[in-house]
């Protein structure tokens, strides 16, 4: 896969549009990003499948895949989770567990989909992204063919499957995104996060049929910075690329969430009562049921934020 820096340079370079300039730097020309051909649709027997993506790492999409998991297990539902971020072993290392058998052995001929599927703590279904393959870079039509036809099952075994993707414009992360339900766009408000996050709306929005794309601002300080960030990219994304996207929520900065990662426990686990995991929460209800409540600091939270910035 591509790094950063070259799948932005590819879109901005070719881009006719100055929307960058929008949300953040802008450079003017080059080469589309990685054309997919004919996206075609992942398996799903009934399941909702939601990938969640980026366009810079480490804004925050394996924590936030991880915890809607739990969220809508608690919520009753059964969920698969994907980590098609191939080579990281972020789902791995986020539930503290390890895997003999990854996404990419699928590609093996005697290795099933009951295989791959691993029993996580906490009720967590997932199949592991891998870590440490040099293979992980863009499979071969047979290869995905193959893997088309071993998880074709994952559809009947689940609710709703959820994709924590890579980042950034491969091919590999715009097929999965091209072929999900929907797609959260996690972004932080950081303008190089920004930038980026706007290359994946454009690489969606160029090849998405019916494009079904929402925000989840990371790492926010506060409500104001939440809105205008997802303002900026709303009116961007209306204004060069005719594309409505909503925002389903934002998640404060919160060192709760390192806490957690450095214990490799989720959040929602670890700190459920945490000013990230509310958010997170809220976020899980906004896409099971439509509902939209912004989660509010409150004074205990206030106090604590306030005395870390005045030390
Ligand atoms: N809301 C948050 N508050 C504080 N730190 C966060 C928050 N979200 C993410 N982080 C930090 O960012 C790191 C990267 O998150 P991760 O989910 O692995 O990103 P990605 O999957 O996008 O690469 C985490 O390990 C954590 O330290
Ligand atoms: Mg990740």
């Amino acid at each position: 896969m591509e790094d950063q820096a070259a799948s932005l340079r590819k879109l901005v370079e070719n881009k006719k549009d100055p929307a960058a300039t929008d949300v953040g730097k802008d450079a003017s020309a080059g080469a589309e990003p990685a054309a997919p051909t004919a996206p075609r649709p992942l398996p799903k027997e009934g399941a909702r499948i939601i990938a969640v993506t980026s366009g810079k790492g480490g804004v925050g999409k394996s924590n936030l895949t991880v915890n809607l998991a739990l969220a809508f297990i608690a919520e009753g539902k059964n969920v698969l989770v994907i980590d098609a971020d191939l080579g990281m072993a972020n789902v791995d290392v986020l539930l503290g567990t390890s895997s003999k058998y990854n996404l990419l052995h699928l590609l093996d001929d005697d290795v099933v989909l009951d295989d791959v599927i691993l029993k996580g703590p906490y009720g967590i279904r997932y199949i592991s992204g891998g870590s440490g393959m040099e293979q992980a870079g863009e499979f071969t039509p047979a290869e995905r063919s193959l893997l088309e036809e071993k998880l074709t099952g994952c559809g009947e075994m689940a609710d709703i499957i959820l994709i924590d993707t890579g980042a950034g414009i491969g091919r590999n992360v715009l097929d999965f995104i091209l072929a999900a339900d929907e797609v959260l766009l996690v972004t932080t408000p950081e303008p190089t996060a920004l930038t980026d996050a706007y290359a994946v709306m454009k690489a969606y929005s160029m090849y998405a049929a019916k494009p079904n794309m929402r925000l989840v601002v990371n790492r926010v300080y506060d409500e104001a910075e939440s809105l205008e960030v997802a303002e900026k990219l709303k009116k961007t994304a209306e204004r060069f690329l005719h594309m409505d996207i909503g925002c389903l929520g934002a998640i404060y900065e919160d060192r709760n969430m390192i806490q957690a990662v450095r214990q490799q426990k989720p959040i929602l686990e670890a700190y459920p009562s945490s000013l990230a995991a509310k958010c997170i929460k809220a976020i899980a209800r906004a896409i099971l049921y439509g509902e939209k409540v912004p989660v509010k600091k409150g004074w205990k939270s206030f106090l604590q934020y306030f005395l870390d910035f005045t030390r």
